[in-house]
């Protein structure tokens, strides 16, 4: 059975000073050095801070493994598109990651499946990976949706050529329990989880289903990243709230990755 390494990825969101980002890093670094695997090969740490931002973090983390990811990718490589960040120029500053249909961006900015995509394929072909995200709001829960959901937005990753699969990772955020404290719980998380590798193994095919990491997020924090990192289709968290304080994202993979080892 392939071993999917665990990812830990911190959406700062429009959170945090530049200033703020060499103690964070170091902070981070000290108390990782205690953690029960080794960092860059028993588990990755991707760091999304603000587009404003990922110059000083990539400057403050040459030397060490923590990636850095934009929380967002434009559409083209270059050209009028006011507002927009990069993929080529993500990559000029050592960027290897985007995250792309946060609800957030789904939700707020009523960005739509077509457009998420359309993101997603821009920062495959230039390279990077992908935190692609997927996820139902809570009428659409209640109404015994969610699958439905999940299955419509994953249902773009089809058009992703082979050779750039490995390349993605998959987010399950419920939109209701994103920055609300309500957690889903770990049986809740790994059924749809269980469902999206199902749905990969179908679409996808049985290599990718195999490998692909499936990151849950929404209101992780200490107390809970153990029992969510224990279940069998989970191999990492996407986090909020909890990552914006060094000492207490730090607790949350040292625990995350206690079920792991
Ligand atoms: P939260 O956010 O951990 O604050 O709920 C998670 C996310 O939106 O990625």
């Amino acid at each position: 059975m392939a071993k999917r390494i665990p990812v830990f990825a911190a959406n700062w969101k429009m959170n945090k000073a530049v200033a703020d980002i060499a103690p964070y890093v170091k902070g981070l670094a000290d108390q990782l050095s205690h953690a029960p695997a080794k960092l860059g090969e028993g588990f990755q740490v991707v760091i999304a801070p603000p587009a404003t931002h990922l110059a000083a973090l990539r400057q403050m983390t040459t030397t060490s493994p923590f990636e850095a990811s934009s929380q967002n990718c434009g559409t083209a490589k270059s050209g009028a598109f006011t507002g927009e960040i990069s993929p080529v120029v993500l990559k000029e500053l050592g960027v290897k990651w985007s995250i792309t249909g946060h609800s957030e961006r789904r939700h707020v900015y009523k960005e739509d499946d077509a457009l998420v995509y359309a993101r997603t394929k821009c920062a495959l072909d230039e390279g990077l990976s992908v935190i692609f995200c997927v996820g139902e709001k809570i009428e659409e829960r209640r109404a015994n949706q969610t699958f439905t959901v999940v299955e419509r937005q994953l249902a773009w990753l089809k058009q992703v050529p082979q050779n750039q699969l490995p390349q993605v990772v998959i987010a399950y955020e419920p939109v209701w329990a994103i920055g609300t404290g309500e957690n889903a719980t770990p049986g809740q998380a790994e059924e749809v989880h269980r469902h999206i590798r199902m749905w990969v193994n179908k679409n996808l095919g049985p290599v990718t289903a195999e490998s692909v990491r499936i990151l849950y997020g929404g209101s992780v924090k200490a107390e809970n990243s153990k029992d969510i990192m224990a279940e069998a289709d989970i191999d990492g968290l996407l986090v909020g709230g909890a990552s914006l304080d060094a000492t207490s994202f730090a607790s949350v993979i040292k625990n995350g990755l206690l079920s792991r080892v």
